[in-house]
């Protein structure tokens, strides 16, 4: 679906990104790309939940699009917002959905990177099944603070017709040596436990997201790679292709239970709809391989 329905399109004036998130992993990332890309691009000054300060970006930078890769995620990890349950509300809430609708006055897309950790395997999609979480579908995982509210914001920004929400997940980038990156912390962990997961390759789906604004998409995407792939999985890739006498140890999720404050979200998301807007979308273990540790390989003949 594209925005505005009816009058002219924004695509009738020349790219330039508002970008939200400097300082970020995804926003920093973001803004790398459009430099390779040749994209005009600024990054927003502007605090999310501060209304005029977002109003003078958007009157300074006057964009095509607007990219939204702020918001808290908690440091270490996302225990911090059990704590910090206001300032979590005041930027992942009441921000986003000041600058969703900052963005709908101004006529503006607004792609929006929200999380998919909101859902968890139940009894209609079992662990294991291939059957993943739609589009459509409610969430069903409230059990850290960060996806409640993250769950919330997702149905309000329903209502907003330029908005693109997409469901990254379990992000991981070709940079080993970034502490964010999915694989970088279980690789550190002590133990880690082993469960199938849909994940997000950013080096593939960071550029295609920039694909979306430019095609002026909006509505929920699952934006992950097709199929799941487990800690184990990405733990023995990275035996094959990075460190041949790695070795790691599991536990259970009920151990596991007792090292963190917070559940955590294990699930498989449906990409199909994704897929279908962009054929050549490659499946998770591709990816991983393709985008990951063939560019990293430090053994021979992997
Ligand atoms: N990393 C993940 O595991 C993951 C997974 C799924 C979804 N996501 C989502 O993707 C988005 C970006 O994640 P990320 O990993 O790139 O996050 P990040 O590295 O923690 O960066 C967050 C960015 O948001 C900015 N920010 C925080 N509060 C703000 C506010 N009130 N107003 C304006 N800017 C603010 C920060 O700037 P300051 O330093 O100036 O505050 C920083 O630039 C988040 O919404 C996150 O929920 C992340």
């Amino acid at each position: 679906m594209g925005f505005p329905a009816n009058g002219a399109s924004v695509t009738d004036k020349p790219f330039k990104f508002l970008i939200y998130g400097r300082t970020g992993w995804i926003g920093g990332l973001l803004g790398k790309l459009c430099q390779e890309q040749g994209i005009d691009f600024a990054y927003g000054s502007g605090r999310l939940e501060n209304r005029l300060s977002l109003e003078a970006d958007v009157a300074a930078v006057k964009p095509s699009h607007v990219f939204n890769a702020a918001g808290v995620t908690g440091r270490p990890n996302v225990d911090w917002c059990e704590s910090h349950k206001v300032e979590t509300i005041r930027t992942n809430v009441v921000g986003t959905l000041t600058l969703a609708d900052v963005c709908r006055e101004k006529g503006l897309v607004l792609i929006n990177y929200a999380t998919g950790c909101i859902f968890e395997y139940d009894s209609v999609h079992p662990i294991g099944s291939g059957i993943g979480f739609k589009e459509e579908d409610t969430p069903n995982f409230v059990g850290s603070f960060y996806s409640k509210t993250k769950a919330m914001v997702e149905e309000l920004l329903k209502n907003y017709e330029n908005v693109c929400t997409l469901r990254v997940r379990m992000p991981i980038s070709s940079d080993l040596s970034n502490p964010r990156n999915f694989i970088t912390k279980i690789t550190r962990y002590e133990k880690v436990v082993n469960i199938p997961n849909s994940m997000t390759i950013l080096d593939e789906l960071l550029p295609i997201s920039i694909e979306m604004a430019k095609r002026n998409l909006t509505g929920i995407w699952n934006f992950t790679n097709p199929g799941v792939v487990s800690h184990n999985d990405i733990l023995e890739m990275y035996r094959e292709h990075i460190n041949p006498n790695f070795t790691w140890k599991n536990f259970t999720l009920e151990e596991q239970a007792k090292v963190i404050i917070a559940p955590r979200s294990n699930n498989e998301l449906e990409a199909t709809k994704l897929k279908q807007e962009f054929p050549e979308l490659l499946s998770i273990k591709e990816s991983l391989i393709k985008y990951v540790f063939k560019p990293n390989q430090k053994t021979a003949g992997a």
